[in-house]
């Protein structure tokens, strides 16, 4: 039986005060959850949010990373530093990273590789562009990114990582898939988990949701059979909405 993830992706929003009120509210509001919970908060904020969130089963992991140890990179932070502030997980190859950052197949393998590699659980993000959906390329695209994103990535390994299918169409716009079409994206990322590495790896690896996630369409995309929680960004700036997530989560 996979256990529900509800992750909260705060992107580049909050400040220091908002971000610790957040956290604060949804530890207050949590109460008995079957759903591990996760913040993504901005670097800078991350140590307080750790802070904040003590006492609690928030989990809390950064929205990227880098691929070198340390050195002149500048900008860039480092698994040991994230680990140093108590970040447990990272997002990787989210679509902003790749859409908007320009970050390559390439790259996301590495970081995925190199945030294992230093103990941090990996968030690998995939998900189609709307011309792609309609070009009916929906597959192809997946199974690139997941080829990339996990090449060299070992079955052991896996264990210490969760797939987020976010369409990029449904992030931010308010347009969610519908129940049927994430089981759909889900089901084949199952398979290809299947056919990739084992029946065992893709019975056990969770795969989240996201794209316009919200407490009222919650339920019915995490209650599909190959939906195992969601990554929540809108949503997840608010400690009630957030906290109806998780409440529909169960
Ligand atoms: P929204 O929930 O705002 O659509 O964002 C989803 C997302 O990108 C989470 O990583």
């Amino acid at each position: 039986m996979r256990q529900v993830i509800v992750a909260g992706n705060w992107k580049m929003n909050t400040n220091k005060a908002e971000g610790e009120a957040l956290v604060s509210g949804i530890k207050e509001g949590l109460g008995e959850t079957s759903a591990e919970v996760l913040v993504f908060p901005p670097f800078p904020y991350l140590g307080g949010i750790v802070a904040a969130a003590e006492g609690s089963a928030i989990q809390t992991g950064s929205q990227d990373l880098y691929i070198e140890d340390n050195g002149a990179y500048t900008g860039e932070v480092s698994t040991a530093m994230l680990k140093d502030v108590g970040c447990t997980h990272v997002l990787v190859g989210h679509s902003e990273r790749r859409h908007v950052l320009g970050e390559c197949n390439k790259l996301i393998n590495t970081k995925t590789r190199k945030g294992l590699a230093d103990g941090l659980k990996v968030v690998l993000c995939v998900g189609e562009l709307i011309e792609e959906r309609q070009a009916w390329q929906m597959e192809a695209v997946l199974d690139e990114q997941m080829s990339w994103g996990l090449a060299g990535v070992t079955a052991d390994e896996m264990a210490s990582v969760v797939i987020a299918y976010e369409p990029v169409w449904a992030i931010g716009t308010g347009l969610t898939a519908t129940p049927d079409q994430a089981e759909e994206a889900h089901k084949y990322l199952r398979g290809w988990l299947e056919s990739h590495y084992s029946a065992d790896v893709a019975e056990n690896t969770r795969i989240l949701y996201g794209g316009s996630v919200k407490p009222d369409n919650a339920a019915e995309l995490i209650g599909q059979p190959n939906v195992d929680g969601a990554l929540v960004g809108g949503a997840s700036l608010k400690a009630d909405s957030f906290l109806g997530i998780i409440a529909a989560a169960g």
